[in-house]
């Protein structure tokens, strides 16, 4: 009986377990660099053009976010501050500082190096372009900067501080209320939901919530964060399209 099969076929075995053990080997791969970016970028502190410290900024000169940030609140996009935000001051302090030369090489007319080119500040977070991310999505919803980025106030030198993967996304969006609060203490970076009900604006709070029937008693982060998440009828999306395009 003549061959049915041409004689090359016997090889199609070997080669289908070939591809398989490639398709596998590249999942693999795959799953060992996506599922662990965490690993990868928590701690990533790239060196910056200037040696700029939040510790001074921030916290010793107790400057709120938004004055350099500006956008924050009304864009998708945070900014870092121009080379003009950092002159304001810096015209009149600390001039002669050999770590402001690149800001005045940047800014100032009469420093022999100057190029008026803007300062090359290192991007720290970096989400995929795949991902739709929306600062002031958040931020007017009660969301810290703190929840995201870590006590700023306190880094010398800025590093991220939470993984920013799809995971640490969800577990937010599916319990909102163990992070928002009011508003006004969006960028208080020291703030604490305890501390925060014993001050006048904390007992107002309660008050208001009593007034509107509000039933379930308010002394902590959940209980504040549930009352705030109701009365804002805040409910953050999980479907796919509401993260990627
Ligand atoms: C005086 C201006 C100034 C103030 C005030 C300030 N920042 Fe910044 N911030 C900068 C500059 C400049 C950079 C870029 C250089 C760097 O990373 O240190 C930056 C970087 C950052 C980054 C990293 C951005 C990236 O590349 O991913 C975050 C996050 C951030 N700031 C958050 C904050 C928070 C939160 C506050 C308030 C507690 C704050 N900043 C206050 C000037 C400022
Ligand atoms: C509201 C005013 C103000 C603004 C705006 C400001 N600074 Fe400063 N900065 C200060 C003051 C005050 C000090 C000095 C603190 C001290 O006495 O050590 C300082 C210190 C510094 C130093 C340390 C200088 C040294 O030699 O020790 C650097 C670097 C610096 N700032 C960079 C920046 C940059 C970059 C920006 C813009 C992103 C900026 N500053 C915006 C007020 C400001
Ligand atoms: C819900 C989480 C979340 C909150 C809240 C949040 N951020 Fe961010 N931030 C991110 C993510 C994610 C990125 C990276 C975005 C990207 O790459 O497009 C980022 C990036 C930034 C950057 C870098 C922007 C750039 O283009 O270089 C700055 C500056 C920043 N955030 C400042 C702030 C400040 C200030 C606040 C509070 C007022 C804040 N963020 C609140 C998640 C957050
Ligand atoms: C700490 C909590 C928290 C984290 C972390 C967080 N979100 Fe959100 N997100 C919220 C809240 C709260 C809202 C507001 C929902 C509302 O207005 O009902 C929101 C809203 C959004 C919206 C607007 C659409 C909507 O659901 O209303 C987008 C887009 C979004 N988040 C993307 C992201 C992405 C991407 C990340 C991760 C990089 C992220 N979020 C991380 C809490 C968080
Ligand atoms: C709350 C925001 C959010 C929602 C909702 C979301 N994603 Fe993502 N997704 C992200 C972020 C952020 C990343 C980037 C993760 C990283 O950089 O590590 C990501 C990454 C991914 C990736 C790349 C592989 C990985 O895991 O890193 C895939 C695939 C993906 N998402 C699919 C989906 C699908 C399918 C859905 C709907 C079931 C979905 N995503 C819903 C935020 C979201």
């Amino acid at each position: 009986m003549a061959n049915v099969f041409p004689r090359w076929t016997n090889f199609v075995p070997i080669k289908i377990a070939l591809c398989i053990v490639m398709v596998v080997a590249a999942a693999i791969t795959f799953f060992v660099y996506y599922a662990n970016p965490e690993a990868q970028r928590v701690g990533y502190q790239p060196t910056q053009p200037i040696p700029f410290s939040h510790v001074v900024h921030a916290g010793q000169l107790g400057m709120d976010c938004r004055y350099c940030h500006s956008f924050v609140e009304e864009s998708g996009h945070a900014n870092v501050p121009s080379a003009n935000t950092c002159w304001n001051c810096h015209q009149h302090v600390k001039t002669d500082s050999p770590k402001l030369e690149p800001l005045r090489a940047a800014v100032d007319k009469n420093f022999e190096g100057y190029t008026g080119a803007p300062i090359e500040w290192v991007k720290v977070h970096n989400s995929p372009d795949y991902v739709k991310f929306d600062h002031s999505a958040h931020v007017n919803r009660g969301v810290s900067c703190v929840s995201c980025h870590g006590r700023i106030d306190e880094m010398e030198v800025v590093h991220q501080d939470q993984s920013h993967t799809m995971g640490w996304c969800l577990d937010c969006h599916r319990a909102p209320e163990n992070h928002l609060r009011p508003i006004e203490e969006v960028t208080n970076m020291a703030y604490d939901a305890e501390e925060y009900l014993k001050t006048e604006a904390g007992q107002k709070l309660v008050e208001h919530a009593e007034a509107c029937g509000y039933k379930a008693s308010i002394t902590n982060q959940q209980e504040l964060g549930a009352f705030l998440r109701s009365q804002w009828t805040i409910g953050p999306k999980e479907s796919c399209f509401t993260c990627h395009r």
